[in-house]
């Protein structure tokens, strides 16, 4: 059984530069479309891209899905983006803590407070491990890197092709309300890739959460990246799901209208148009995980600054386009669902 080291840098070096990328399922974004203005009547200088999450303003509305810790590389990974989402004004969320549970001493490779004293940080922990232990203990992760809120992650599709993956999922959704009871800090349900469908986000909002994460499908597929270290059996189950879950446009489209305080959009989050028609369907915030790793180790610090830049100016673009001076006048504007999303829409 491979211990939680090696498994992450296995999820490392796949996601930097593995064929780990869904293939025929798309995030349905190329579904939406922004109705252009051609009478913006706005100054590109005076728009406004900040939202407000979780009590902090963010300058941009971009955070660093949760990716990883618990290793040397996972530490230095971990304080290059968190520096970077400090200087930029993004939020930042680390990978699963799961291994502060094992080793306490890992606590260092998810420390990012000293680079990013002011960012809005996640915790994470995955929902089996947040349903097997108590509050307390949750709460010490948490606390132990000074993060604002805790991303508890759903992955079943990811644990049933991971040879040493979870099979009892059992206890989630009780753990899910008792921690958004009990915790001071919000508690963000996350997907990692397959999307949150209009049942599980009504389960979701009837136990008390109140904060999403879709992580929808049409990016990093997770099943993909353990069906490559998968054998024999496994691996065939693998390659059969590997295009499994819910497109990322079509999930918002499911949790919106649930009622749920703030909903996140990641899951194949490729540029600032995505990340605008993310929250024309309602999103508050959009994430990148992989895109942001690959960024960071193929092209260094200056590769993720570029790669943001470039996010950051088509977001403005689509701003101007659609007329928005504001995140909350780019939520309200206009869109046009076709194709496949419009099917989804009427039957997720
Ligand atoms: C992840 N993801 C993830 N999510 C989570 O909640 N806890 C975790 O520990 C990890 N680990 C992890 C490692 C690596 C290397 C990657 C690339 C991703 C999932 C991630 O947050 C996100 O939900 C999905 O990857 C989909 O987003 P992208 O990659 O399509 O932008």
């Amino acid at each position: 059984m491979a211990d939680i080291s090696s498994r992450k840098v296995d999820h490392l070096d796949l996601a930097t530069s593995g064929d780990v990328g869904f293939r025929s399922t798309s995030t349905l974004f190329e579904c939406v479309r922004l109705v252009h203005d051609s009478l913006p009547e706005i100054d590109v200088g005076a728009i406004d891209r900040s939202v407000r999450v979780f009590g902090k303003v963010l300058r941009a509305p971009l955070f660093v899905a949760g990716m990883t810790g618990g290793t040397d590389r996972a530490e230095r990974i971990n304080r290059e983006l968190a520096s970077i989402a400090e200087e930029r004004g993004y939020a930042f969320g680390v990978g699963s803590q799961r291994a502060m549970l094992k080793r306490p001493d890992a606590r260092a490779t998810y420390e990012i407070r000293s680079v990013a004293p002011t960012a809005l940080v996640f915790a994470n922990i995955g929902g089996v491990q947040a349903a097997a232990i108590d509050t307390d203990a949750v709460r010490a992760l948490v606390d132990q890197i000074g993060a604002d809120a805790l991303c508890v992650h759903l992955n079943p599709a990811q644990e049933i092709v991971q040879p040493e993956g979870d099979r009892d999922f059992r206890g989630v959704l009780d753990a899910l309300g008792r921690l958004s009871r009990e915790l001071s800090v919000p508690v963000v349900a996350k997907e990692t890739g397959c999307g949150i469908g209009a049942s599980a986000a009504r389960r979701l909002a009837e136990v008390g959460v109140r904060h999403v994460d879709v992580s929808g499908a049409g990016g990093t597929s997770w099943v993909a990246v353990e069906t490559a270290r998968a054998t024999g059996g496994l691996r065939d189950v693998g390659e059969t799901f590997r295009e499994w879950g819910i497109p990322t446009a079509a999930s918002l489209l499911a949790v919106t209208g649930v009622g749920f305080r703030t909903v996140l959009a990641s899951g194949g989050i490729a540029s600032g148009l995505d990340v605008a028609k993310a929250i024309a369907l309602g999103a508050t915030a959009a994430g990148m995980a992989r895109p942001a790793l690959q960024a960071l180790e193929t092209g260094g610090r200056a590769g993720a600054l570029a790669f943001f830049d470039r996010l950051e100016a088509e977001l403005t673009t689509a701003m101007l386009l659609t007329g928005s001076r504001t995140t909350d006048e780019l939520r309200r504007a206009p869109r046009v669902l076709v194709g496949e999303l419009a099917a989804w829409k009427a039957g997720a």
